[in-house]
């Protein structure tokens, strides 16, 4: 069979959520325990994608070695996959360079993230004025950055959640458009990068406990919405015992009119390795207080062993630096090889 080559990147603001775990984190390291001997997976702390929304220096340099500390911490083996921060290798930019080059700007227009950032920036008085002075173009263009670090490694599989669809699209409509031009202008040059197949996430997502028709998520203002990997027992308890329900007696699985308590079930059936429905079945005659206390439970001992890690390597700090310079190393070795090529036939 041929060898697979996998490539996901996380950006570093702030500490993941459960949707972030169940949605994207823990699937990265079923990949590595499932992946064939011959195959490669690259794991990246995306630095410069952070940066298209304002941060703090202080902050952001923390949050980098935080986001290293916890993808080890939830099972991430250096020995086994390649985990790095993309601010530390140069050729993600290069090659972004290149393919913006060779990006149609219509294309980065028709991005729903671009179109949702258009829209927020609409003047509230007059809806057809939008003002996009205030959207920066890193924005505009970080599809292209995300393409480039999938390239950038001749990556074959890209593990996403669904709302990435449409960059997964970009990046292989990139590829080809590379590969066909430099093909044209030079037969000897066979196709320089693989088209990248996003690999989808199985799990369903996670709501807001606090408001469930919304989805987890980091940019809430509600800290009670969400519950993060570091979170003590006692934390998680509170936050799932304040969870939003509803008043009807009994559980059953309903996302459309029973949000609240099928985001429970959701989250319960994903700790269990399971689906919602058959948890459903198992609480037919129960309450949400029953059910609360086993979703409690549930959560606080899959996170145990994670949070316990991360309180420990979040100490190590020569170690992180060192699996950070083994990876990068290791990254740099197989990017240099791709821009070599690609370099040489630009004419670069
Ligand atoms: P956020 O929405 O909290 O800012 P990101 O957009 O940075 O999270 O998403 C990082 C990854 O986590 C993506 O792969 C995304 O699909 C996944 N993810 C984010 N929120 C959820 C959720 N509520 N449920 C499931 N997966 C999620
Ligand atoms: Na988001």
């Amino acid at each position: 069979t041929l060898s697979r080559t996998y490539f996901s990147g996380i950006q570093p603001t702030g500490v993941p959520h459960l949707g972030n775990y169940l949605g994207a984190l823990r699937n990265w390291v079923k990949l590595q325990r499932e992946a064939a001997p011959h195959d490669t997976l690259y794991f990246s702390i995306v630095g410069w994608h952070a940066l298209t929304l304002p941060q703090d220096r202080k902050v952001l340099l923390g949050a980098q070695t935080d986001m290293m500390a916890l993808l080890l911490a939830i099972g991430l083996d250096p020995k086994r996959s390649i985990i790095f921060h993309q601010s530390q290798n140069p050729n993600h930019l290069e090659l972004a360079w290149y393919l913006n080059c060779i990006t149609p700007v219509g294309k980065l227009r028709r991005m729903t993230t671009w179109k949702g950032r258009l829209a927020d920036s609409r003047n509230a008085n007059d809806e057809s004025e939008v003002d996009d002075s205030l959207l920066n173009t890193g924005l505009f263009t970080y599809p292209v950055l995300q393409a480039a670090d999938i390239l950038l490694y001749k990556a074959t599989h890209v593990p996403v959640g669904e709302d990435q669809q449409q960059h997964i699209e970009l990046c292989r409509d990139l590829a080809e458009i590379f590969n066909r031009q430099l093909e044209a202008d030079n037969k000897t040059f066979r196709a320089t990068f693989p088209l990248p197949a996003p690999v989808y996430t199985p799990s369903k997502r996670i709501l807001s406990l606090r408001d469930p028709t919304s989805k987890m998520s980091k940019s809430s203002p509600i800290e009670q919405s969400r519950i993060l990997l570091t979170d003590s027992p006692e934390e998680i308890k509170a936050k799932i015992r304040r969870a939003v329900t509803d008043s009807v007696q009994g559980i059953t699985y309903d996302p459309v009119n029973r949000p609240g308590t099928s985001n429970l079930l959701t989250i319960l059936a994903a700790c269990e390795n399971t689906e919602p429905e058959q948890v459903a079945d198992l609480y037919s005659g129960k309450d949400h207080g029953h059910l609360k206390s086993d979703v409690i439970d549930a959560v606080v001992e899959m996170l145990r062993r994670p949070r316990e890690e991360y309180e420990r390597l979040i100490q190590a700090r020569t170690y992180l630096t060192e699996v950070a310079q083994d990876g990068l190393w290791k990254a740099k070795l197989q990017s240099e090889q791709v821009m070599r090529t690609v370099r040489e036939r630009l004419g670069m």
